[in-house]
Order: structure tokens, then C-alpha cells, then sequence
């Protein structure tokens, strides 16, 4: 077959984002645009301001992606765009951008999943060994996932209430970190000790994942210490957050790979730039003699390096969208 040319876009939320993705591998160009500093001033993504942010940047972004690369738009063989799940407004631009684009260019349109995408962040320079486990580990989601081939999901657990990047958002913002939490948790936890003693989640045999009483009870915590004047330990409390929630997630990753033979592990979405979890998930691995796939850290958060990854068995097996594609606030990898 001959060499394969996407075009991909993301704008599911805070980042404007494109790449020219050479076989669902190799990313030959990459630009984002986050409007990160924008949103911290308001503690959290304001939609209205994401979804006009987007539309002002987009076009610059375009001229960027093609002036990275020796690619001409005539050379790209499909356009792909990232049409759910996300913030609406942020989705519509990109996907009405894109289907400019494959209209003026004549080029077919492919419509990607968002968490899709964050999984397949591990086929850039990367050959997906199946069946393999994926911990997918984002603001919205968290989900233990076998596959068995491309695009055959089968959802061994998932969270039964928060998703952990939510529970980080949250406790980072008790704590008065900065938006975004995760982050920031992840950097003051370097400077603390696992001294808190934290209530574990439940020691069950599921693959599922519950988070919301830990987060629940660090909140009411430090609520009542701030009451009686007491001082909290942030950088301890951030260790021993982080410390509880990687445990419980590698804890369910080595009750999969005990119960299922793969041949390869992968982290996917943004809780997997923690450092801690990317050690831990490469211990575990080790101990299981599975190939372990962790995304570098600019494919971790939002980025369209993996909706042009996620973009290519579609493209192969023809799975072209119409100009009827219109985004999608919510949608689970299984459709
Ligand atoms: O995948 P993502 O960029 O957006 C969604 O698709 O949801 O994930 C964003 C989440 C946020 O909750 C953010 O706090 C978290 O990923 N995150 C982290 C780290 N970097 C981003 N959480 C823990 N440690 C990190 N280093
Ligand atoms: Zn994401």
C-alpha cells in the first residue's frame, strides 16, 4: 500500500491542535495551541471563551502544520477531526473546519473518537503488539480496556463514579493549586512524603475503579483543619493522594495481566504524563514480561498527533464520514 498522508484535528477542548500523520505512525508535523494560561485565570475551562479561542487560532494553525513539513495539501490523502467526546462548541469547530477542508480539497472526511485517539497515542513509533491491556486515564474517563485487534474494545472495568483526573482537578483545587491540578499535584507531591494515612479504595476483585471518597474525604479534611487553624502538609498530602490512586490503578493493571495474557501494556490520556504512574506501570510490566508502550509527553494531554494515529485502520478499512458529521458531547469508545 502506498504511503498514507492525514491531516488531523483536534479542538475537543482547551488545545487547538494539528498533525500530518505519515501511516498512522510517523508525525511528520505538529502544532499545538493551548489556551491553558486563559482558562487558569478561571480556574477551569470556560466553554464560550474555548470555542471562540478556537475559531480565531485555527486558520493559523493550518498555515503552521503545512509549514513544518514538506507535505502540500494536495499530498494529503484524508482529513480527520476529533467529533466527540468534548466541550460542543470547542468540537464544532473543528469538525466544520475539517469538513471546509475535505469539501474544498476533495479529500475523505474521518470522524475520530477523542478517547480513541488518547489510545492510539501509542502507535506513534510504535507497532501495537495484540492483544494487549489499556489503562486509559483522563479527565473523564478511567477505564481498563483488552484489545484484541484495532478498534475491538472490550471495557474490563471502568470508574463507577469519578474519573482520576477529575479527582486530581479537584483536590489540586482545595489544596489552592493552579488549574490545571493534575499537573501541579504531580510536581509538589516530588517534594513530599506519603505520611497522610488516606482511606483506601475497596479491596475488591473488579476491574472497575472508585475514587470519589478518597476525594471527598481529602476535601473535608483540609476544610476542617482550615477551620481549627491547623496547617496542612501540601506537598505530603499531594504525595500520599498520589501515592493511594496509582496504587489502586496498578493494583487493577496486575489483576488483568494475571487474569489475561497480552502481549503488550499501554497507558493512554492525560493522567498518564504522571511520572509516578509511568514508573510504576513500567514496574509492573517488568514483573509480568509484557511490553510496555508509554506515550511521550506531548501525545499524552489533547493533541491531534494521535487523532491522525487513531485516523489510519479507518482509513485502510474505508470508514469514511459524511458532511452530515456533526459533534458530540458525549460518546463511549464502543458505539
Ligand atoms: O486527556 P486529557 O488531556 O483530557 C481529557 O480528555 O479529559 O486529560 C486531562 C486530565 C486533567 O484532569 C489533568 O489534571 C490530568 O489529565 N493530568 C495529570 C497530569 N497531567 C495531566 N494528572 C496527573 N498527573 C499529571 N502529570
Ligand atoms: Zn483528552
Amino acid at each position: 500500500m502506498k504511503d498514507v498522508y492525514i491531516l488531523a484535528i483536534e479542538s475537543s477542548c482547551d488545545e487547538t491542535s494539528m498533525a500530518i500523520v505519515k501511516n498512522g505512525k510517523e508525525v511528520l508535523s505538529f502544532v499545538v495551541l493551548s489556551q491553558m494560561d486563559v482558562h487558569a485565570n478561571f480556574g477551569g475551562v470556560v466553554p464560550e471563551i474555548a470555542s471562540r479561542m478556537h475559531t480565531e487560532s485555527i486558520t493559523m494553525v493550518l498555515e503552521q502544520t503545512l509549514k513544518e513539513c514538506y507535505i502540500s495539501m494536495d499530498q494529503i490523502d484524508a482529513i480527520a477531526v476529533t467529533y466527540a467526546p468534548g466541550l460542543l462548541g470547542s468540537l464544532l469547530v473543528g469538525v466544520e473546519f475539517a469538513k471546509t477542508l475535505s469539501l474544498v480539497y476533495n479529500k475523505p472526511l474521518i470522524a475520530v473518537n477523542h478517547t480513541i485517539g488518547h489510545i492510539y497515542a501509542n502507535a506513534i513509533d510504535n507497532t501495537l503488539e495484540f492483544p494487549l491491556l489499556a489503562l486509559v486515564v483522563s479527565g473523564g474517563h478511567t477505564d481498563l480496556i483488552l484489545m484484541k485487534k484495532d478498534y475491538d474494545f472490550e471495557i474490563l472495568g471502568s470508574t463507577l463514579d469519578d474519573a482520576v483526573g477529575e479527582c486530581y482537578d479537584k483536590v489540586a483545587r482545595v489544596l489552592g493549586l493552579k488549574y490545571p491540578g493534575g499537573p501541579n499535584i504531580d510536581k509538589l507531591a516530588l517534594e513530599g512524603n506519603d505520611t497522610y494515612v488516606l482511606p483506601k479504595p475497596v479491596l475488591d476483585t473488579t476491574y472497575n475503579f472508585s475514587f470519589s471518597g478518597l476525594k471527598s474525604h481529602i476535601i473535608n479534611m483540609v476544610h476542617n483543619e482550615q477551620q481549627r487553624n491547623n496547617e496542612i502538609r501540601k506537598s505530603d498530602l499531594a504525595k500520599s493522594f498520589q501515592v493511594t490512586v496509582v496504587d489502586e490503578l496498578v493494583r487493577k493493571v496486575e489483576l488483568a495481566l494475571q487474569n489475561y495474557q497480552v502481549k503488550e501494556l499501554i497507558i493512554a490520556g492525560g493522567v498518564s504524563a504522571n511520572r509516578y504512574l509511568r514508573e510504576e506501570i513500567k514496574k509492573v510490566a517488568e514483573k509480568y514480561k509484557v511490553h510496555v508502550s508509554i506515550p511521550k509527553m506531548e501525545y499524552c494531554t489533547d493533541n491531534a498527533a494521535m487523532i491522525g494515529a487513531a485516523a489510519y485502520p479507518l482509513y485502510k478499512q474505508k470508514k469514511f464520514a459524511g458532511f452530515d458529521l456533526n459533534p458530540k458531547s458525549q460518546a463511549t469508545i464502543i458505539e
